[in-house]
């Protein structure tokens, strides 16, 4: 009989494998659930898992933090273990985290076949720790599901045979639609004192960003100034917390809290007059709920945000933020037309090609 394995790992993960996890579930396939804990705070883990109902992990590694070296090294000496233990014919990762490398190159080496969610995103900046992730993992999978016209381009003119790539859209967005209406029902902008449509929303993590105090200097600036305008809310990330305080920085009028829950999150996000973020996940986001952001890079690795959605990029410094965020405020060259596929039925599609893969494996048996 035929065994699904399905990673998570980092906080990104978990709204992106929920709805294929429950898919596969519904319908009965022997599954099970492995999350390495490379993120282990209850705000950054078990809240998601309570809040996107999801079923504890059957496996919890427990790696947590570390060089990218040593937490990809741990991740792979457990995986490896629980794989040869288990002997899963498939391993169905997602996104770009380290988790997700690390256990497709395990799985890839016992010839154990990989399903990547969320495969084809090409920023084409390799001095970013997640373009590597996406690379390698995409070039050891067997099934790459794609979540816009990009990530088929990108695979095809890496040489990754057509027949394995399949445009399932945005498992990310199924969550979104899933529990949005649970979201906007608690009212999550009260608590904060904040009027909807009337407060910018902003997240900040990536290593480029936080990790160089010119650079997180400029931001600040940035947010500091268009903190003027409108009152902004920043729920502050655990690797940016540091170098908050290393670098004794302040930001203005921004209200800095703790990282937000997926709910509370959603809610302030879908009432956002604006959200400026390095996220990947926001980008995608805020497109699906039709709320104006700008992003603190220069690239992006999702460009039907930018072309067909509601972001657009302003990179990391202090004038570059002004002038998008005035841009985004303004509303113009806000079009917005909802991507193909993000319509809350991606996880349902992955599964019909897993599903039709494991039977087809089960008659080669
Ligand atoms: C990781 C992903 C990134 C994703 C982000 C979302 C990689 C390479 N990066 O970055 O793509 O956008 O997650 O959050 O996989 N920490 C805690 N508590 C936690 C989790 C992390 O304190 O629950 C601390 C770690 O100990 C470490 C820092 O935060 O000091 C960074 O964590 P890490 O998992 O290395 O990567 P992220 O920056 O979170």
């Amino acid at each position: 009989m035929s065994l699904v394995c399905n990673v998570v790992g980092a906080r990104p993960n978990f709204m992106k494998m929920a709805p294929v996890v429950k898919e596969m579930r519904r319908r009965g396939v022997n599954q099970f659930l492995v999350h390495t804990g490379q993120h282990y705070d209850r705000q950054m883990s078990a809240l998601f898992f309570e809040e996107l109902e999801l079923p504890a992990p059957d496996v919890y590694l427990g790696i947590g933090g570390g060089s990218h070296a040593e937490q990809t090294a741990r991740i792979m000496i457990a995986f490896e273990t629980l794989c040869l233990e288990r002997r899963p014919s498939l391993v169905v990762v997602g996104g770009d985290v380290n988790s997700t490398l690390a256990c497709a190159l395990v799985a890839a080496k016992l010839q154990i076949p990989v399903a990547h969610l969320e495969a084809g995103l090409r920023s084409f900046d390799r001095s970013m720790p997640e373009e590597v992730n996406r690379v390698l993992t995409d070039h050891l999978a067997d099934l790459l599901f794609t979540s816009e016209p990009s990530g088929k381009e990108n695979l095809l003119r890496e040489g990754v045979p057509r027949e394995r790539i399949f445009f399932v859209g945005n498992c990310m967005i199924d969550s979104l639609r899933a529990h949005i209406e649970r979201a906007l029902l608690r009212r999550p902008w009260e608590r904060f004192k904040l009027n909807p449509c009337a407060y910018g929303l902003v997240t900040l993590h990536r290593p480029s960003n936080v990790d160089n105090e010119d650079i997180l200097r400029q931001i600040s600036a940035g947010l500091e100034e268009v903190s003027k305008t409108i009152p902004l809310l920043f729920p502050v990330h655990p690797r940016t917390r540091k170098p908050i305080k290393q670098f004794n920085l302040g930001f203005g009028g921004t209200l800095m809290v703790g990282p937000l829950g997926y709910l509370d999150f959603l809610g302030l996000m879908a009432k956002a007059r604006l959200v400026l973020t390095d996220s990947g996940g926001i980008q995608e986001e805020t497109t699906a709920l039709g709320v104006p952001c700008v992003t603190l890079r220069d690239n992006t690795e999702r460009p039907v945000t930018l072309y067909q959605g509601t972001n657009r990029l302003g990179g990391n410094s202090r004038a570059g933020i002004v002038q998008a965020a005035r841009a985004a405020l303004s509303g113009d060259g806000t079009i917005l037309r909802q991507p193909d596929l993000w319509d809350g039925k991606a996880a349902c599609r992955a599964v019909d090609v897993i599903d039709r893969w494991l039977s087809q494996k089960g008659q080669e048996a």
